[in-house]
């Protein structure tokens, strides 16, 4: 299948009066056409801070290296203008916390016409609002909403409005980032459902789906990449990661998942031992899981070389010494 992004050792910092936040220090992954990608690991971990910097790098954020081709082309070359009409048009983001963040004094109309109209200079209001008011008619939401401020809006419908705005221009790549977290389970399906359906009519090809809930990606994602402390821990299939996780820190993650078969007042959750490392300044060398793996295969190795993703078999990647070559055993 093709691919549509390909970020290649990519690093993203955070510039502090105390020095760098290596929030982002050499991920390499991709996304096909017409798959979703679901990113998931412990909060801090960097995404946010990586589906942001795709979209916008902006202060105190700042590009430290490496490439991403989007349709072949390194956006990381491109020129501010260039970036603003491929952002939202092309590649779209819901940030986290997007449904609170709406500007309280203006009408959703207002919200959608602004959005636009910045990224897309010619288009005329009539035409945004035909496009806005056929979309809300699909996804259950009357015409009215278009005339509402986001306050009188239920969180549900608040989710509805969000991914209609950030999927009007059909843009290729859409990231969601958190877009389930704060919703009831009813919300969480629908907001799901609805994503597949806007798949299904090629509103967007390729999703990027982000969150800390593995047992949402279940549900929703094709593959899975696993981050941790800023670096990608692990990339397979959906059914892999979950059925068989080979990081030390992914089993960790996958053994915390409550069980439906687990009688819970009997059996505490196990949640992982240690918290993920302090990123400023962090060295850039090392496996960042050391202090808390349990495995540490050739600790020498594990502490000072930073573990590249081992393709194991086609398609799926481990960053952990274990997976190397005449490692096993020693
Ligand atoms: N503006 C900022 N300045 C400095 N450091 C920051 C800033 N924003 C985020 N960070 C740091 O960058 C790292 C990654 O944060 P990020 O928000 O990307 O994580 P996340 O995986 O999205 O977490 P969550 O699951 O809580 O949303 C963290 O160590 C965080 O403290
Ligand atoms: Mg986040």
């Amino acid at each position: 299948m093709e691919t549509l992004l390909k970020v290649k050792d990519y690093k993203v910092y955070y510039q502090t009066l105390k020095g760098h936040v290596k929030a982002i220090d050499g991920v390499d992954f991709f996304v096909r056409s017409r798959e979703v990608l679901g990113i998931a690991g412990e909060s801090g971990c960097g995404k946010s801070t990586l589906s942001n910097s795709l979209i916008n790098i902006k202060a105190p954020m700042i590009y430290e290296g490496g490439e991403v081709y989007f349709d072949g082309v390194d956006i990381t070359k491109l020129d501010v203008n260039k970036m603003r009409t491929l952002r939202y048009t092309k590649m779209s983001i819901i940030p986290q916390y997007a449904m609170d963040a709406m500007s309280p004094t203006k009408k959703i109309k207002r919200i959608i016409f602004d959005l636009v109209r910045e990224h897309d200079r010619k288009i005329a209001e009539e035409e945004i609002i035909s496009i806005a008011r056929g979309r809300f008619k699909e996804v259950g939401l009357v015409e009215y909403v278009l005339n509402k401020y986001p306050v009188e809006l239920s969180g549900g419908m608040k989710q509805r409005v969000v991914m209609v705005i950030s999927t009007l221009m059909n843009p290729k790549l859409l990231i969601a980032d958190e877009i389930t977290s704060a919703l009831d389970v009813s919300s969480q399906k629908f907001t799901i459902e609805m994503l597949e359906e806007f798949m299904d009519k090629g509103y967007v090809d390729s999703v990027i789906f982000i969150t800390h809930d593995l047992s949402v990606l279940y549900q929703i994602a094709d593959r899975i990449m696993i981050m941790y402390a800023g670096n990608v821990a692990e990339i397979g299939t959906t059914e892999e990661i979950i059925k068989s996780p080979l990081h030390p820190y992914t089993k960790m993650l996958v053994e915390s998942l409550p069980k439906m078969d687990v009688q819970y007042k009997k059996k505490k959750l196990k949640g992982i031992p240690g918290h993920p490392p302090n990123l400023l300044n962090y060295p850039s060398e090392g496996c960042r899981f050391y202090e808390r793996c349990p495995v540490k295969i050739n600790p020498q190795k594990c502490k000072l070389q930073k573990p590249p993703l081992f393709e194991v078999k086609p398609g799926r990647y481990v960053a952990c010494w274990a997976y190397a070559e005449g490692e096993k055993g020693e």
